[in-house]
């Protein structure tokens, strides 16, 4: 079942899109003079090849739409519209919220490799977002992103933790992109929607700027090393369930692909996980049944949270407070599921290959 609240106009969308919870897109500010500090050096040839790819702009045509796009946007069953309307925000929120951290760390910053790397991202980011912005339009809907920067709440990271949360979200972009384009590829009878065709080479943008912070951490050995491997786990935790829980609110749009929301959220994890060793020391034992038997009791756990909302009063708050601590005693659980362990590769970098 659906639990997408109905989109059907510009207040809406921007409601939606300024939505604060667990499992919303979140917007982030830093340490400006920490990451002024930052040293890559250790990594000298490793960034420089990077930036040198940044700088070439293999996608600098890509995000605009071709003659076929308009005739491609077809009417779609009312519940399939609904939850690929939220898809469209929820993705443009998360694209938009790098844009903002990258240029704000950009502007705040005179260390040239990070203020390089910060305008690349940035260049990148802000195309992702108006791309999708577009696909709204044809809905007579918008994300108005300059109202949507100004009256988002942000939560303050430590350089570190958004070291660790932008590289996964960077990488499970990633994933979740190019997981969407090669079932699509392969029926291309369910490419419901235009703006699928352009997740090939998109993703590839998601994936380079993964590899970006993946060298910074290289570099600084210490960030993956002792007690921050506790908050790397936590970091895994977090935006593996955030995905989990948000994805199983829209079962209509992953089966409409001819998916369901465990097999692609699975694959997905699969995909984050083999590509995370090159950074990370551990990995979420993601196919153990215990761990996804926790996964389930979450989505368990935030839909009776919804459900005690959408009934109110004092019962409804008691239900919700209920399963707000049922869904903590599962994250917890979740936490303590026993790891895998990797030795980090000689080799850094990886390539897109799935
Ligand atoms: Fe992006
Ligand atoms: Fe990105």
């Amino acid at each position: 079942m659906s639990t997408v609240q109905a989109l059907d106009n510009p207040d809406q969308v921007m409601q939606r899109a300024k939505t604060e919870n667990l499992i919303s897109p979140r917007f982030y500010t830093t340490d400006y003079a920490a990451m002024n500090r930052l040293d890559v050096s250790a990594l000298r040839a490793e960034w420089d090849a990077m930036l040198a790819e940044y700088e070439g702009d293999n996608n600098h045509d890509h995000f605009k739409r071709d003659e076929a796009f308009a005739s491609e946007v077809k009417p779609l069953p009312p519940e399939l519209h609904q939850e690929f309307l939220d898809f469209l925000i929820t993705s443009i929120t998360s694209e938009f919220s790098g844009c903002v951290l990258y240029n704000e760390i950009r502007k705040n910053v005179d260390n040239p490799d990070i203020k390089q790397l910060m305008t690349y991202l940035t260049r990148d980011e802000s195309r992702h977002a108006n791309f999708i912005n577009y696909s709204l339009r044809d809905y007579d809907l918008a994300v108005d992103l300059q109202a949507l920067k100004a009256s988002k709440a942000y939560t303050y990271f430590k350089p570190k933790y958004i070291f660790y949360a932008t590289y996964l979200s960077e990488k499970i972009g990633y994933a979740r992109y190019i997981t969407i384009y090669r079932q699509l590829e392969k029926h291309p009878e369910l490419r419901f929607h235009p703006i699928f065709r352009w997740f090939e080479r998109w993703c590839n943008d998601e994936f380079r700027h993964g590899e970006s912070f993946a060298l910074i951490m290289r570099a600084n050995p210490h960030l993956l090393r002792g007690g921050n491997v506790l908050w790397i786990r936590f970091f895994l935790l977090a935006v593996y369930a955030t995905m989990f829980v948000r994805d199983h609110t829209r079962p209509i749009l992953h089966r409409a692909m001819g998916l369901d929301s465990d097999t692609f959220d699975y694959r997905v994890f699969d995909i984050t996980t083999e590509i995370s060793k090159q950074v990370f020391p551990v990995s979420l034992d993601t196919n153990a049944p215990a761990f996804r038997r926790g996964l389930a009791a979450l989505v368990e756990a935030r839909m009776a949270y919804d459900a005690a909302a959408t009934r109110g009063g004092v019962v409804g708050r008691l239900q919700q407070a209920g399963a707000a601590l049922k869904g903590a005693w599962h994250f917890a659980k979740l936490y303590l599921h026993p790891v895998k362990k990797h030795e980090l590769p000689a080799q850094i970098r990886v390539a897109p290959v799935w």
